[in-house]
């Protein structure tokens, strides 16, 4: 909270906007917007959390380091993300993650225990998050930015170090790819890639045009636009097993369409023994139970889950 505090505020773009040299609380607090008089005992205790969580950065130039006039604060690499308006800036998601609506499922979690069956989020707002989005367009865009500004930077890293899986695909498409920003960077940097992104109507109708991007609404446990390549990023850890994730339905029935469409492909849908048992059968597509971390099914292309989620053509 006390991160959002300093998002809101806007400490960061104030110190940046003084060259970036540290200064005084009296100065921070002087170009505080909508506030004649802030309080500045009440801005020292916040910057003192956030300079002992190595948010922001704390000199006493002087020798009478106890004297608070004369502290200054300065910028560090982290609070750099918290910089309003540049490209590797984390505020939207910081405050998407801080927002009453993300918050109040956290306040659920003795009911989870308790009754079981529903997710947190369920619980605190009586339906699960994407259908919440549908009928909140301020929740929806929230949401939306934070996932936003979080691709920026991830794709910054994958392009920098996956360069040979794009390379040798003619078309992509991102799956629950929220409003684009991924495969828009990814086509600027290999503009050859028909890039297709794709998600829910109600996130598709809010997405920006994007140079070689073609937006597509829809459901992805029911079709997905074909491509020579999927690429997911933060999309299987939203549903159980049994949804998504390999296991029994949602995605192996997704590998079923791809396969369908390109029928060359072998598909396996590899997962935990358990949830491989109650897999119902497809065609083209075979089911295998084991420990990813012992080993993997043999293929040219996988499908996986990792920091970054993406099928790796290889
Ligand atoms: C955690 S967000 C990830 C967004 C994006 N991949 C990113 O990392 O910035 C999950 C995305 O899945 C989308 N989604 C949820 N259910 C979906 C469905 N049935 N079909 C397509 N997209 C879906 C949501 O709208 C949301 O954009």
């Amino acid at each position: 909270m006390a991160l959002k505090c300093a998002v809101e505020l806007r400490i960061a773009d104030i110190i940046h906007s003084h060259g970036g040299a540290p200064i005084t609380l009296s100065q921070i607090a002087s170009c505080i917007d909508d506030s004649p008089s802030p309080d500045i005992p009440y801005l020292s205790r916040i910057m003192r959390l956030l300079v002992r969580k190595n948010i922001f950065t704390v000199h006493h130039p002087l020798s009478d380091s106890s004297s608070s006039e004369s502290t200054l604060y300065g910028l560090n690499h982290v609070s750099r993300w918290l910089l309003h308006g540049s490209d590797l800036s984390l505020t939207p998601m910081i405050l998407m993650e801080n927002h009453p609506w993300v918050v109040a499922p956290w306040h659920c979690l003795s009911t989870c225990v308790k009754e079981g069956g529903t997710s947190a989020f369920e619980k605190a707002h009586g339906r699960d998050a994407w259908d919440f989005a549908s009928q909140n367009p301020e929740f929806n865009n929230m949401l939306n930015d934070g996932m936003a500004c979080t691709s920026r930077i991830i794709t910054r890293a994958i392009l920098t170090g996956y360069k040979d899986g794009f390379g040798c695909i003619g078309s992509l498409v991102d799956v629950g790819g929220g409003t684009g920003t991924m495969v828009a960077e990814i086509v600027k940097s290999h503009p050859h890639i028909k890039a297709t992104n794709f998600d829910l109507p109600h996130v598709i109708a809010t997405a920006p045009l994007m140079d070689g991007v073609c937006h597509v609404g829809g459901d992805m446990f029911k079709e997905i636009p074909s491509a020579d390549a999927v690429f997911m990023k933060w999309i299987l850890h939203d549903w159980s097993d049994e949804d998504f994730g390999g296991g029994t339905g949602g995605i192996i029935g997704t590998i079923a369409e791809i396969v369908k469409t390109y029928p060359h492909i072998e598909g396996i849908n590899f997962d935990l023994p358990r949830v491989v048992a109650t897999a119902p059968d497809y065609d083209g597509a075979s089911h295998v139970g084991g420990n990813m971390f012992e080993s993997i099914p043999n293929a040219d292309a996988a499908f996986h889950e990792g920091k970054y989620t993406m099928i790796e053509v290889t």
